[in-house]
């Protein structure tokens, strides 16, 4: 046991509290931005006269020297500290001595911790928007191959009306797309440095915090004190937007393993993202579209972890906040590698075009348009809906789709239909007809791939 706060106490702590208390083991997991926002402090304090330059540059020398070594793999992280913040100020006394012990001038743990976890989880909404952008440029492509592909498209999960793959995508498209954008709007509220709230109430040194801020790239320093080292609603604001994310991931997943089933044959699944069972030796399972299905839940689990844990907490620092970081880290860590994973499983999978098509046919999705093929001959529609209810009856006495019937049992329903029925009622009419901004149509989707392709360039 190494601690910072000896003074005042006349015991030695309990192993089993100490244990308890420590945050060592998960946050040694931010020790670059501990030793950035240590060496933006000390310059800072170099800069308005609370240390001289020699010292500073003692300090950011040690401090860079730690950093290097550490991840070089020459020093070990121990659990002899409590913390990351303990275990760097000590290596830096035990490098250059005396002045290190001035490295805290000026700070508590309390801002350190609050700057540190912004600054991970800046970083990491940084990478977590590349590993968006580039899923959702692997769906653009998809779309722009699939503009023509033709597949049913579900309400209560029945056939409902004849899509195309490239619209489907294109729902989650959308969805990724305001994911993204989601991203963005947290990192710029959260980006105001917390540095030099001191444990609550600001310092008595003259610290230049505007200084700190623009060396560690935030827009600005946070402007009270007690929220600074209390506010962990860019946490809360971060893991609602990465579950959103796992929301959309599992439903991608559910129906890709839907389609991957042997009822539907839409797809296969690449082999290299398949597993076998260790009994039935025909099988082929898609564990990954499970996995990423299943860890959607412990994204929500951390979500509601951190609510329940900040909603009782009085104004300002409390060691329950430490609770923030495990939590959170695992669903960065767990959302990165699912939209990795589910990335590549998409990207080599095959898709069975001839399936869906028939499926689509097989399933009356052009039953609308039948009824409104009688509609504009002046049918009424809902005369025109009994008929064609009664058409697909006889299909499924028949056991056909209704592009099957002759244009005599047709006629025996309603005289009204004529020999331009089944144009009006083929994939590629019941398609091409829907060219609304935002319906399936060649023309409509066209717009949208352009507008996507313009918004792709614009993220870069
Ligand atoms: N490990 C602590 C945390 O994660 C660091 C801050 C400790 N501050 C304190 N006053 N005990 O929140």
């Amino acid at each position: 046991m190494a601690q910072l706060w000896g003074g005042r106490f006349t015991k030695e702590t309990d192993q089993l509290v100490y244990n308890f208390n420590a945050s060592i083991s998960f946050d040694q997991k931010f020790y670059r931005q501990d030793i950035c926002g240590s060496i933006a402090h000390v310059t800072m304090l170099a800069s308005v006269g609370v240390l001289t330059d020699d010292e500073k540059d003692q300090i950011i020398d040690g401090l860079n020297s730690i950093l290097k070594d550490i991840e070089n793999g020459n020093i070990e992280i121990t659990s002899k500290y409590e913390d990351i913040h303990s275990f760097v100020e000590a290596n830096l006394i035990d490098r250059i001595g005396d002045v290190g012990k001035k490295l805290h001038t000026g700070r508590s743990r309390n801002d350190q911790v609050a700057l540190d976890m912004k600054l991970y989880t800046r970083d990491e909404i940084v990478e977590i928007k590349e590993l968006v952008k580039e899923l959702m440029m692997t769906l653009h492509q998809m779309m722009k191959d699939n503009i023509d592909a033709f597949m049913p498209g579900f309400t209560h999960l029945q056939k409902a009306q004849p899509v195309t793959l490239a619209h489907h995508i294109g729902a989650y498209m959308e969805m990724f797309k305001r994911d993204y954008s989601r991203l963005c709007d947290i990192y710029e509220r959260m980006n105001y440095c917390p540095l030099g709230a001191g444990a609550l109430a600001g310092t008595t040194y003259p610290l230049d915090r505007e200084q700190t801020a623009k060396l560690l790239d935030f827009y600005g320093p946070t402007l009270n004190s007690m929220d600074s080292v209390s506010d962990r609603d860019y946490v809360i604001e971060l893991l609602s937007a990465l579950s959103t994310i796992m929301m959309h991931l599992s439903r991608f997943c559910e129906e890709i393993i839907l389609w991957n089933s042997n009822e539907y044959q839409f797809v296969s699944i690449d082999d290299g993202f398949s597993t076998g069972s260790s009994i039935m030796p025909q099988k082929k399972n898609p564990d990954i579209a499970e996995l990423v299905r299943g860890k959607t839940g412990r994204v929500y689990g951390a979500l509601t972890s951190i609510l329940t844990t900040m909603k009782g907490i009085p104004l300002a620092y409390n060691k329950d906040m430490q609770e923030d970081k495990e939590l959170t880290f695992d669903a960065i860590d767990t959302v990165k590698g699912c939209i990795s994973l589910f990335h590549g499983m998409i990207k080599t999978m095959t898709f069975h075009y001839d399936r869906m098509e028939a499926s689509a046919k097989h399933g009356f999705t052009n039953a609308t348009d039948a009824a409104d093929y009688l509609v504009n001959h002046g049918v009424p529609f809902r005369d025109a809906h009994g008929i064609v209810g009664q058409l697909v009856l006889l299909c499924i006495e028949k056991n056909i789709p209704l592009d099957d019937l002759s244009l005599e049992e047709y006629k025996k329903i309603s005289p009204v239909f004529e020999e331009d029925i089944y144009e009006a009622i083929s994939m590629q009419t019941c398609v091409e007809k829907r060219n609304t901004i935002g319906a399936p149509g060649h023309a409509a989707m066209e717009k949208v791939l352009e507008a996507n392709e313009a918004y792709l360039q614009s993220l870069n």
